[in-house]
């Protein structure tokens, strides 16, 4: 499908109800806001090289990593989940994503981190805020902005953080304020995908094992699996060339090893799975303008299955653990 049904249109769902009667998206579309301009970091603060406009050199980082750098990425996985949970505090109707974006900021800098996304190339431009935040169709990438949140929308925030020569990547969908029961029912089986995806992230197993986990658990729920944004090999690069799809890819029969650390990230739609991009060029929106949500860890495979690095101190106050 191509563009928006209209709203006496028979739903895609295939339900034979009118479309806004089911699927329909929220009525007024998210759109692009005002951007501020780039935040400084202090110079005390260790910066990948992206920082000062360099392009990201790429080399063959091994897939299993030393113990030293595992404890590293714990450290910093924790960080960034802290981060994530305090962030998930401020969200309620009538903030900005700009003010969420500040206060990533701010309290990255506060624990000696510097916020992974600020001036990450990709796209036309590098990306120009030190989070994103995706909100309803949004599927990912979305740019801080002007835009009060409102009662009902969903909202994702994705935070990455670098400190001690690693990257911890995490993120989560957030409920504003009361929430319709469809959007509901996304985001949990959503955070019900990540957990099957991560409990098939184990010695053992194949790669494809993880999509296979997610995509069966998404469409027996009558969910989408996006194909355009997958999981990633993670360390000292942020992205490293191993890819986690979050669908069944017979390509990638890659035996999972003890010592991988990889990010496991799927993104759920309600209707259609296909991406759409705004002229931005980092902004995702699903083709359809249904809703979309993603929850996000850094894993770590140990002899008989997967640590989340990206555990929180207290995760009672994070909705990974806390969702029903
Ligand atoms: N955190 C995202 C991921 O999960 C990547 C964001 S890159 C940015 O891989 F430049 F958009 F911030
Ligand atoms: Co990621
Ligand atoms: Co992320």
């Amino acid at each position: 499908m191509r563009g928006l049904p209209k709203a006496n249109d028979l739903c895609w769902c295939g339900s034979g109800q009118k479309f806004k009667r089911c699927h329909k998206a929220s009525s007024d579309p998210v759109r692009p806001g005002r951007v501020t301009p780039l935040r400084p970091v202090p110079d005390e603060i260790a910066k990948p090289m992206w920082a000062d406009g360099s392009e990201v050199a790429r080399w063959d980082e091994p897939a299993v990593k030393s113990a030293d750098i595992i404890e590293r990425m714990r450290r910093t996985g924790r960080e960034a989940a802290d981060l994530l949970t305090y962030l998930g505090t401020l969200i309620k109707p009538g903030v900005t994503t700009e003010e969420i974006d500040a206060a990533c900021h701010e309290r990255a800098i506060a624990v000696g981190a510097y916020p992974s996304p600020l001036g990450y190339p990709g796209g036309r431009n590098p990306f120009p805020k030190s989070l994103c935040t995706s909100v309803n169709e949004v599927i990912c990438h979305g740019i801080p902005d002007d835009r009060q949140l409102k009662d009902g929308d969903i909202v994702n925030c994705d935070v990455t953080l670098f400190r001690e020569g690693v990257h911890g990547d995490t993120n989560a969908t957030f409920f504003v304020g009361s929430i319709d029961e469809l959007s509901d029912r996304l985001v949990r089986v959503t955070r019900e995908c990540t957990r099957k995806g991560i409990e098939a992230a184990r010695p053992g197993n194949l790669i494809n094992d993880i999509g296979r986990a997610i995509q069966r658990h998404a469409e027996s729920n009558g969910f989408g699996v996006v194909r355009d944004f997958v999981g990633h090999g993670i360390g000292e690069q942020f992205h490293t060339d191993l890819q986690i799809c979050h669908y069944y890819h017979p390509g990638l029969d890659i035996p999972i090893e003890e010592g991988m650390t990889f990010t496991i990230e799927p993104m759920i739609t309600v209707g259609s799975y296909r991406a759409h991009m705004w002229s931005d060029h980092w902004t995702a929106v699903t083709a359809d303008r249904g809703r979309t949500a993603q929850f996000e860890h850094t894993v770590l495979i140990t002899a008989d299955g997967a640590e989340i690095l990206t555990t929180p101190t207290d995760p009672t106050l994070h909705p990974y653990w806390t969702l029903a």
